[in-house]
């Protein structure tokens, strides 16, 4: 059942966060509906430009349309990921989506409001929620690519007074893509948990994102490079932040990139161990139950696990 974001965030917020996943393909959704209901979890199927050009963004609708009928239990919101206006306005007139995300976080402070601002009065009178970001994460989006400015706390509270937004993509050092943090033995990241902490006090009740959330596991990058692959070492935000994250008004996680990873290296395994198939099935299969097994795991971590009647009974009142 595709509900509204904000239905999901309000069963969510303080008490954990909803994964949000990236789609591209049949078999990315088939192990991303199997690993939420195996872990019987909301979550939030997120598609961001780049995926809605790779083939035909009506594949995608109509492949997200075919999982909602092949798993009649699955309670999940249908998100646009990283939205200049243009395709916020498509996706909204769409009638398809449940909630879009303007990110025009690249933009002045001032500019970042008034697009925000006319994005969020479009899809508020079609019922949709948006999400804005505030502050700048490294690494690379498809449009952007950011160097690290942290969230302000105090022109975040601004910022949402201003534009009506539902939701916030606030930046605490996490960054996109495989390439986050140089991988240094017995260091970790530390993200700046006091803008979260400051921006909760500031907007009590307000929803936070956090984008940029993948792990990078080292066990993942290892394999894909013993089969051949060259990912430079890198790691990613540590599992148990997004826990944390969870309890301080963080409701929705953003991961692609792990599963990314997870791709590449059930196939190149599979290529290097059983160099006489050919049948694209037997690649395809294994990569939809990996798949599954981490966007389960992933709902673990971040306490979404087993909420999925709660949310059900919530629904209902
Ligand atoms: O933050 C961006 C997401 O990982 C989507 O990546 O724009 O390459 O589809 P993409
Ligand atoms: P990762 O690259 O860390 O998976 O982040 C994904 C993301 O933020 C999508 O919007
Ligand atoms: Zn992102």
């Amino acid at each position: 059942m595709i509900v509204t974001t904000a239905q999901l965030f309000k069963c969510a917020y303080g008490k954990y966060a909803i994964g949000a996943y990236n789609i591209n393909n049949l078999e990315q959704t088939v192990g991303l509906f199997r690993g939420n209901m195996e872990s019987k979890a909301p979550f939030i199927v997120q598609i961001s430009q780049g995926a809605r050009k790779y083939t035909d963004k009506r594949f995608l609708e109509a492949i997200i349309r075919a999982a909602e009928q092949v798993f009649p239990e699955a309670i999940f919101a249908v998100h646009l990921d990283h939205g200049d206006e243009a395709t916020c306005y498509d996706c909204i007139d769409s009638g398809f989506y449940s909630s879009v995300m303007i990110d025009a976080s690249h933009e002045p402070f001032e500019k970042n409001i008034e697009i925000t601002k006319r994005v969020v009065d479009r899809a508020h009178a079609k019922g949709l929620s948006v999400e804005a970001e505030l502050g700048q994460l490294g690494g690379v989006e498809e449009h952007v690519v950011g160097t690290v400015k942290l969230t302000n706390p105090a022109e975040a509270k601004e910022f949402v007074q201003r534009t009506g937004c539902d939701s916030l993509a606030v930046a605490i050092g996490t960054s996109h893509g495989a390439f986050k943090f140089k991988a240094e033995p017995g260091k970790k990241l530390a993200l700046h948990f006091e803008v979260v902490a400051e921006i909760q006090k500031l907007l009590p009740g307000f929803p936070m994102v956090l984008h940029g959330s993948s792990s990078v596991p080292k066990s993942e990058v290892d394999r894909i490079n013993a089969a051949g692959g060259k990912i430079q070492d890198s790691s990613g935000v540590p599992e148990a932040d997004l826990a944390k994250a969870g309890k301080m008004g963080v409701c929705k996680v953003n991961i692609d990139t792990d599963g990314r990873l997870v791709w590449t290296r059930v196939h190149r395994e599979l290529f290097r161990d059983m160099p006489e198939k050919f049948d694209l099935r037997d690649f395809g299969k294994p990569f939809i139950a990996e798949y599954a097994k981490m966007i389960a795991s992933k709902n673990q971590m971040l306490g979404s696990a087993g909420r999925l009647d709660e949310v059900r009974a919530a629904l209902k009142t």
